[in-house]
């Protein structure tokens, strides 16, 4: 995840940025770089690591105020060029967040004359702002000041955004920004420090003021003025950190993977982003290297991933069967690489991998390139292994996964999956513009049904405790919930260490059944849907056999709480989205459990996060 960093005060700038962005170094990033302002600005970028960027900046750089960027790649390579800062002439800009629009401002700014240096969505935003200073590309002389050059340019993004500014003939005075990225402000004995996360500043100053959405600040002769969207002056509350270094990482979470569980709420909304028209029913996937004529005539798609991105394969193959009409088949990397694949037709193959560093995976995908098959990936990290050797990439902009439990990697390959096999559908004349507007319109409301789970999770730790020394724990689902049911199965084997078993709702008659007993609790995933009597019939066929019946289910649904021990309830949403809300539940369901159990919930034994090896 990038991370900004900003000091104004009287010390040399680049030493304290430097050690400021090593304190962000946990967020993950693939790049990074500094620019300090004295008589005018100086930039230094680099790939690789913090300890790589000191290395090239000379001794003792001068300068008491600056800015810095650790870039985790979410538009174009990870490479210097794309690092930030961005400069144009004597602006130059850090920003954290994803610009929606910004293919169309880059189109006109082109127009105005401004030649892009970058693949980046930045860059945008450093040429609007020279734009609005100093009238367009060859104007000389300002035409505002720079408060009135910023506010005229976030007026015209769209997406979040959090940014520091410096301008070469405004010495002394840095702006910052932000809408629904994070921002704070460090109040030192003066100096004043701004970044994405507290962590970076903690060792100077305790003193915090959070900025808020649509705000804008001027820090200047170490103090700051805030002012709200309108250029009104807004009064800000000072809080004081109590939180250690560690704590602070974790945003105050005790652990990563209960933060990126609540990250979920932003990281989906960041996938969809810029990608969705729900008012003409349509998905805009510019990276995607097929021509519609190939889509068309598809004859089958071929999902290769290994654990948790294997079962989000799983839904994926229910999503392109029911949405776009084409026959799915799953894969794990591991047993694909040795096996005897028929491909005939037009084969699509369809990589998922977090890391996109899966040793199965990438030599299931070449072998499946060897066989003539075209291939497109879903990751997480740009400049991955996969991403050299594939023909298109879809990125799911989850930011760095630090937990080794996949918790927003899979909520957010779930969405990619939506995108893309609504796309085919509309190509393939297999979906109506009513039908495919009335899913995006639910997808949008996603992020706040997600956030609505999130706010009531003391239910779920509630069940957790109940529950937390059961030694057998059954998870079941049918139709796009039996992979919700595995998923769920396999957060809980692999940080509670409990033995679980996802299966299909229908199959437990044919031999599980013989395991329940009345210490087993059955996790029953009974989402309203065309499958919803069935799993009626399911739990009552678990129920009569003394089980514990945990339901999840939705907010309106009165029928379930008849015939099970607890229901953990979702918000009611479009049938075919209820699995990604059912997968938070089931996440937190998993963490609350391990943490009852005292497990080591970021780490679990013998589990690595990327496994890189056979
Ligand atoms: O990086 P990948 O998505 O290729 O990783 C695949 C699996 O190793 C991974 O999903 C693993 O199952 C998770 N840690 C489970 O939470």
């Amino acid at each position: 995840m990038c991370g900004i960093v900003g000091y104004v005060g009287e010390k040399p700038a680049a030493p304290i940025l430097i050690d400021s962005l090593k304190k962000l170094e946990y967020r993950g990033y693939d790049s990074a770089g500094i620019c300090v302002l004295n008589d005018s600005l100086k930039t230094y970028k680099t790939t690789g690591k913090i300890v790589d960027l000191e290395s090239i900046l000379p001794q003792g750089i001068e300068g008491t105020i600056g800015i810095g960027h650790t870039r985790w790649a979410t538009h174009g390579k990870p490479n210097t060029v794309n690092s930030h800062p961005h400069l144009s002439r004597d602006i130059a800009v850090v920003h954290n967040g994803i610009i929606e629009n910004y293919l169309e401002l880059k189109e006109n700014l082109i127009g105005d004359g401004y030649i892009f240096k970058s693949e980046t969505d930045t860059e945008v935003i450093a040429h609007l702002l020279h734009s609005h200073l100093y009238g367009g590309s060859d104007g000389q002389s300002k035409k505002c000041d720079l408060i009135t050059a910023v506010q005229k340019t976030l007026r015209m993004l769209e997406g979040s955004y959090a940014i520091a500014v410096l301008c070469g003939s405004e010495p002394g005075l840095m702006i910052i920004a932000r809408k629904d990225s994070p921002l704070v402000v460090g109040i030192g004995d003066g100096e004043i420090f701004a970044a994405s996360d507290v962590t970076s500043f903690l060792q100077h100053t305790r003193n915090v003021v959070f900025v808020d959405d649509n705000e804008v600040a001027l820090i200047r002769n170490g103090s700051v003025e805030f002012f709200d969207a309108d250029g009104n002056p807004v009064t800000k509350e000072t809080t004081k950190i109590e939180w250690d270094i560690e704590a602070a990482e974790k945003a105050g979470y005790e652990h990563f993977m209960l933060k990126e569980i609540h990250e979920q709420a932003s990281s989906v909304h960041d996938t969809f982003a810029g990608k969705i028209s729900e008012m003409e029913g349509t998905v805009i996937l510019d990276e995607l290297n097929i021509s519609d004529e190939q889509i068309r005539h598809m004859s089958r798609i071929e999902i290769i991933a290994c654990g948790t991105s294997w079962n989000a394969g799983l839904v994926g193959k229910y999503l392109f069967e029911q949405l776009a009409g084409i026959h799915t088949d799953v894969d794990t990397g591991s047993e694909f690489r040795y096996g005897y694949p028929v491909v005939c037709g037009e084969v699509l193959t369809i990589a998922i991998t977090q890391s996109g560093e899966t040793a199965d995976t990438l030599a299931a995908v070449r072998g499946a390139r060897s066989y003539g098959c075209q291939a497109i990936a879903i990751t997480n990290v740009v400049g991955s292994t996969i991403t050299r050797e594939i023909d298109s990439v879809l990125y799911t902009r989850a930011g760095p996964e630090i937990g080794v439990a996949a918790t927003k990697s899979f909520t957010t390959q779930l969405i990619t999956l939506y995108m893309l096999a609504l796309k085919f559908a509309r190509i393939r004349g297999k979906m109506s513009a009513e039908d495919s507007k009335n899913l995006l319109v639910a997808l949008k409301k996603i992020p706040a049904d997600i956030q609505k789970i999130l706010n009531n999770k003391a239910v779920i730790q509630e069940c957790a405790r109940q529950f937390a020394d059961a030694e057998d724990y059954f998870f079941i689902g049918r139709h796009l919930n039996y992979p919700i049911a595995l998923e769920g199965a396999l957060k809980l084997k692999e940080i509670s260490y409990i033995h679980a078993e996802g299966y299909a709702a229908g199959e437990l008659k044919h031999g599980p059944l013989a395991l329940l007993t009345d210490k087993t609790p059955v996790v029953a995933i009974a989402t309203k849907g065309h499958t919803y009597d069935k799993m009626l019939s399911n739990i009552k066929e678990v129920k009569a056999r003394d089980a514990i019946v945990i339901a999840v289910a939705n907010k309106d649904d009165t029928e379930i709480e008849k015939y099970v021990d607890v229901v953990l309830r979702i918000p009611r949403t479009h049938e075919l989205l209820s699995p990604i809300l059912s997968s938070v539940v089931l996440q937190l369901l998993a963490y609350y459990t391990a943490l009852e159990r005292g497990c080591s919930i970021d780490k679990p034994r013998n589990l690595a996060k990327s496994v890189t090896v056979e």
